[in-house]
């Protein structure tokens, strides 16, 4: 069998070879699609509330969203604290885009350039730093220039390793993220508490309960392959899809009512300054 295109023989298959990946995978400018990121909003959303039912503050002056997609959590933060100023803030004019649509004053920011306003007494960063490599090291830093009695909560992805991410990594043979994306636990536990703040740290793995045909690809089409979407021409991507397909169903199998279970392991790391 002879590869074309983008594809090249690897063990006895083709995979698509990915020289443009490194550009689109650590870059901030990869297309987000808020529409089809809003597909799964319910099972989406559940780690968000999870992460701020453990942030105590009670009359925060600013509550900022630090990569808050399309500001539908965005405007949860602003029902829980109604009295707070909300910053909410993408680095994807898509994104903000959509939040602006919905009434949320989104500004474009890439979190690499934020420092924490002196008034920042809540911050968020949801399902967001698992796309900035080397994140870890822009924690100390923020939490230095918070103010005293702030709170910083950050959920990560910690599925890197499980088939919806590995399948993709076997497929692409190009330069796409890996576990090292994401740091184990400890690693966030650690560096809140170097910075002698208080510490919540804990992981959670989420059976989500999907319906439809192929839902975990549908799931990550909106996330983990929008690197891949960006790198190949619309042809080729349909084909990597094609054949992404029946390997998710057979790592995740439709259940004789036609739902299927995703599980889905995130991580969360809350710290409060003194
Ligand atoms: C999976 S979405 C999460 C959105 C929202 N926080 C939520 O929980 O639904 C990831 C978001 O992170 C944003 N993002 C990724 N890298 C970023 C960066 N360096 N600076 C700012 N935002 C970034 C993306 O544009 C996208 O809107």
């Amino acid at each position: 069998m002879s590869c074309g295109g983008s594809r090249a023989r690897s063990g006895g298959s083709c995979t698509w070879t990915a020289k443009q990946y490194a550009r689109t995978v650590t870059g901030v400018s990869t297309t987000w699609d808020p529409a089809r990121y809003l597909d799964f909003d319910d099972h989406r959303a559940r780690p968000f509330h999870d992460l701020i039912a453990r942030v105590g503050a009670t009359a925060p002056r600013r509550v900022v969203d630090l990569g808050c997609g399309p500001g539908h959590l965005a405007g949860v933060l602003a029902a829980r604290w109604p009295k707070a100023a909300v910053s909410a803030l993408d680095s994807s004019a898509e994104m903000v885009a959509a939040a602006r649509e919905r009434g949320i004053a989104a500004e474009r920011v890439d979190v690499r350039d934020w420092t924490p306003p002196p008034d920042a007494d809540v911050d968020v960063t949801n399902a967001v730093l698992q796309w900035v490599p080397g994140h870890l090291g822009l924690l100390p830093g923020w939490l230095a220039a918070l103010p005293p009695k702030a709170w910083f909560a950050l959920q990560v992805p910690g599925n890197f390793a499980a088939p919806s991410h590995a399948l993709v990594r076997e497929l692409a043979a190009g330069t796409l993220r890996d576990e090292a994306a994401v740091p184990e636990p400890e690693a966030y536990a650690e560096v809140f508490a170097a910075t002698g703040a208080d510490v919540d740290v804990w992981e959670t793995t989420y059976r989500h309960r999907l319906t439809g045909p192929d839902p975990v690809l549908r799931w990550i089409d909106a996330t983990a392959l929008r690197p891949v979407r960006d790198a190949l021409p619309p042809a080729e991507f349909q084909e990597f899809r094609a054949a992404l397909a029946p390997r998710l169903r057979a790592a995740y199998p439709a259940r004789p009512d036609g739902t299927t279970w995703f599980p889905f392991r995130r991580i969360f790391a809350v710290a409060r300054t003194h």
